[in-house]
């Protein structure tokens, strides 16, 4: 195990370790997988701007999540049936996670009770909620979860039926005779049932509402007073709607591309990425509105008031209206010296320099959409998926995430080495997401920003610095 240097390595231990069907469980995607090779692919394609020269002796990676301050914006996503990795299962990860002072967040289908999970001494744990046909149930466990101490619930929200997942329906994948899913013991609904496909899938579809919908975060409000994160958002639609439920804060996740497949990668999610046509169709409903005051301003000939609005015409006007900006910026700084008649020009100009500096805007926030952008600041965002380094945190929080969550990492090396891999994995993910931040010239987390990466719909960058 002291040869372990990154995460995924413990993968492989586990695969040896684990009996094939649990392997095969934690391990799977959806169908084909693709969303799940996406994942990892997506945060591969994001490429760092480092700055240089800044003093890095001291690095802060403290973070606030939902006002809990926390050692570092990593945390543990809810994974079901952590004791068919370790016997200790949720107990190590709960006390791993306390050790390296960050927040576990416990299943639903967790093999350990919330009451057990909180036995084992003090942290601050989110505990994740299926909602379940009926609805006494839920109340029920919701309650014991506020009483054992829990702060927030993690609603899931991408699960009505479970997804497909081939090797747990080739397995005939059930929960091990030893184990139950701990929070339902004495309601009958601990076991998994022998089925020819996944017992997983069955239990799901004997025992999840179907019916979940935006109104039931209002139930759920009355329930609890508990902040309710909405996990399993993938667009700025969803978002803008959590937002006005009062969610305290959405989880972009694609629940380890294990649900519908062919979704965008998490990351991909923070930023939505507008194809070149809609990005025209801004510029241009922008430039139709705009055009006919400023040329008339401008006592531009009519010739160039009529012209053709196409984003080609209309760039070649974009560059038109830097050059002339540029020279009125040169014009303004020769100030006093100007005659009369160019400090006209110079207004004409600097009203030019201003519309670019809008349409600028227009094209920027056509391509700043997304779930972040629709988040507008209000409530935190915070991603899972594929999270495997610490350069993935640190592309995550420039792209807007609060924080992120990893699911699979800590499975592995629970499996590999109980509590001390998932020690492991954490202290890793934060030495490398340090290093990361001392490498971009950051300090804090305030400090990681947007321009310390640079994703591929970023390159037809219009005007990157204005
Ligand atoms: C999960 N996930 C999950 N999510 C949830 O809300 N409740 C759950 O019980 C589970 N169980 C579960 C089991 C296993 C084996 C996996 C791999 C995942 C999804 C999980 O919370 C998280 O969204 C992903 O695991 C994040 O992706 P990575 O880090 O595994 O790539």
């Amino acid at each position: 195990m002291e040869m372990i240097t990154n995460v995924t390595e413990y993968e492989a231990i586990a695969k040896e370790k684990l009996p094939k069907m649990v392997y095969d469980y934690y391990a799977s995607g959806a169908e084909d997988q693709w969303t799940l090779e996406e994942n990892r692919n997506a945060f591969a394609r994001i490429l760092f701007r480092p700055r240089i020269l800044v003093d890095v002796s001291r690095i802060d990676l403290t973070a606030t999540i939902l006002g809990f301050k926390v050692s570092m914006p990593i945390m543990i996503a809810p994974t079901a049936m952590q004791k068919m990795a370790h016997p200790e299962g949720e107990f190590a990860t709960a006390r791993a996670a306390s050790a390296a002072g960050t927040i576990m967040t416990l299943s639903s289908w967790a093999t350990s009770s919330v009451e057990e999970v909180a036995s084992t001494g003090p942290g601050i744990r989110f505990f994740q909620l299926y909602v379940f046909k009926d609805r006494n149930v839920v109340a029920q466990l919701v309650r014991r979860a506020e009483r054992a101490g829990f702060k927030a619930i993690a609603l899931t929200v991408d699960t009505p039926i479970l997804g497909r997942r081939e090797a747990d329906i080739k397995n005939r994948f059930t929960l091990p005779p030893h184990l139950i899913l701990k929070n339902f013991e004495g309601l009958d609904l601990g076991k998994l049932d022998k089925t020819s496909d996944s017992g997983l899938a069955s239990y799901v579809a004997g025992q999840i509402d179907r019916s979940l919908n935006w109104k039931d975060i209002s139930w759920l409000q009355t329930i609890t007073s508990l902040p309710i994160l909405v996990k399993g958002v993938l667009t700025a639609e969803d978002t803008r709607i959590a937002l006005k439920a009062g969610a305290a804060g959405i989880i972009v996740s694609n629940h380890g591309a294990r649900q519908l497949d062919y979704v965008p990668a998490t990351i991909s999610a923070l930023e939505e990425q507008l194809s070149l046509e809609e990005v025209e169709v801004a510029l241009h409903d922008y430039l139709v509105c705009k055009s006919n005051s400023l040329l008339k301003r401008l006592r531009l000939p009519k010739a160039r008031r009529s012209f053709n609005m196409k984003f080609d015409k209309a760039s070649s006007v974009g560059e038109d209206i830097v050059a002339r900006g540029r020279v009125s910026t040169h014009d303004n700084i020769r100030g006093r010296r100007r005659s009369k008649s160019s400090r006209q020009r110079v207004v004409a100009l600097s009203a030019i320099e201003a519309e670019y500096i809008a349409m600028t805007e227009v094209v920027k926030e056509a391509y700043e959409y997304g779930v972040v952008k629709a988040a507008e600041g209000r409530i935190p965002v915070f991603l899972d998926g594929g999270v495997r380094r610490g350069t993935d945190v640190f592309k995550a929080l420039a792209l807007g995430a609060a924080g992120v969550f990893i699911g699979r990492p800590v499975l592995f090396s629970l499996a590999a080495d109980g509590e001390a891999g998932v020690r492991k994995v954490l202290q890793m993910l934060r030495d490398e997401f340090e290093l990361t931040m001392a490498l971009t010239g950051c300090r804090s987390l305030k400090e990681i920003s947007r321009d310390h990466v640079i994703t591929e719909w970023d390159r037809p960058r219009i005007a990157p610095k204005l």
